[in-house]
């Protein structure tokens, strides 16, 4: 069974494979209105389920798009109104929504609610973010970068801020992709331990980013995080904000990128975010290329 959990969990030429068929999806698709149905239409006669246990745009409204482009059917659903969210276990419902639809793609909040998923539903599982890791993004952040400044292979990247979710995917690219990827940001919000030896880190922002052909940085509270650690939060990050003085150490024709939502001025400025460095458009955009590619992988087809 394809389940797309987690990058480093996949077969690098699979990967590899996924990006390039993104790409080459794309350009197929280039100048034509959003609602087209791609010619293969690889989907037909597919359910996918997309369900959200936590808020979302870019991954609810690319997935959405993604599987209709390809001739297939979604059904969007919130975890809190399944029976899901009244006590129903992860393992039953998997089992349950494995008789009706085709594919399962789950936002949640454990990394463990979506290996339990992947452990007892009988169609392929795919990971829309939990507290731990966001691969769908990543997949979408190589093919920016590739498309942009070629091959990732051996570039530097260069994450300031917290060591998060979206931080641990890109961790697990640096290994499958063979790219060097810089730490920087506070001992307090260093990464999990088991991402040691994927990245390396350096403290001092200015000093990181030297030479980087790519910095990327992410929302100082994620969605699982305690609003009540806010302000703590912000006091031990505000040194690590991405901004012109930041990015003027990195190589010139580096690139910004961010997965969105931003909160403009915290973490990035709004001159970097709008600025000559930032793909940020075009990476929101590359979740729905990027995801037709796995959601194809996750099905064969
Ligand atoms: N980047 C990302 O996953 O955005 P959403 O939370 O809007 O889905
Ligand atoms: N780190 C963020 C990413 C949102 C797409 C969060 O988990 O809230």
């Amino acid at each position: 069974m394809n389940h797309f959990l987690d990058i480093l969990k996949t077969d690098s030429s699979d990967l590899r494979g996924m990006i390039d068929a993104a790409s080459k999806m794309k350009q197929a698709r280039a100048g034509k209105p959003k609602g087209t149905p791609d010619t293969d239409r690889p989907l037909a006669g597919h359910m996918v389920a997309l369900i959200f246990e936590k808020p979302s745009t870019r991954t609810r409204v690319s997935f959405d798009v993604g599987v209709r482009q390809m001739g297939g059917e979604t059904m969007v659903l919130s975890g809190a109104d399944m029976q899901l969210g009244h006590g129903e276990t992860i393992a039953d419902t998997a089992r349950v929504l494995s008789r009706y639809v085709d594919l399962i793609m789950i936002r949640t909040f454990e990394e463990q609610t979506l290996l339990d998923m992947a452990e007892y539903a009988t169609v392929p599982v795919i990971n829309g973010l939990t507290d731990r890791t966001h691969p769908c993004q990543i997949m979408a952040d190589i093919l920016t970068f590739e498309e942009h400044n070629g091959p990732i292979k051996g570039k530097k990247v260069v994450w300031s801020g917290d060591g998060n979710n979206v931080f641990a995917s890109f961790a697990h690219a640096a290994r499958q992709f063979d790219f060097d990827l810089v730490f920087t940001g506070p001992e307090t919000l260093q990464p999990e331990a088991a991402l040691d030896g994927l990245y390396t880190t350096e403290r001092d922002p200015m000093k990181a980013v030297q030479g980087a052909d790519l910095v990327v940085t992410d929302t100082w509270v994620s969605m699982h995080d305690p609003q009540s650690a806010r302000e703590r939060r912000h006091n031990q990050l505000r040194g690590y904000q991405v901004n012109d003085a930041l990015m003027a150490q990195a190589k010139p024709d580096s690139l910004f990128m961010h997965c969105l939502p931003a909160h403009r001025d915290d973490e990035a400025t709004s001159a970097v975010m709008d600025g000559p460095h930032s793909v940020i458009w075009d990476e929101a955009e590359n979740r729905l290329h990027a995801q037709k590619a796995v959601m194809r992988w996750c099905l064969g087809v």
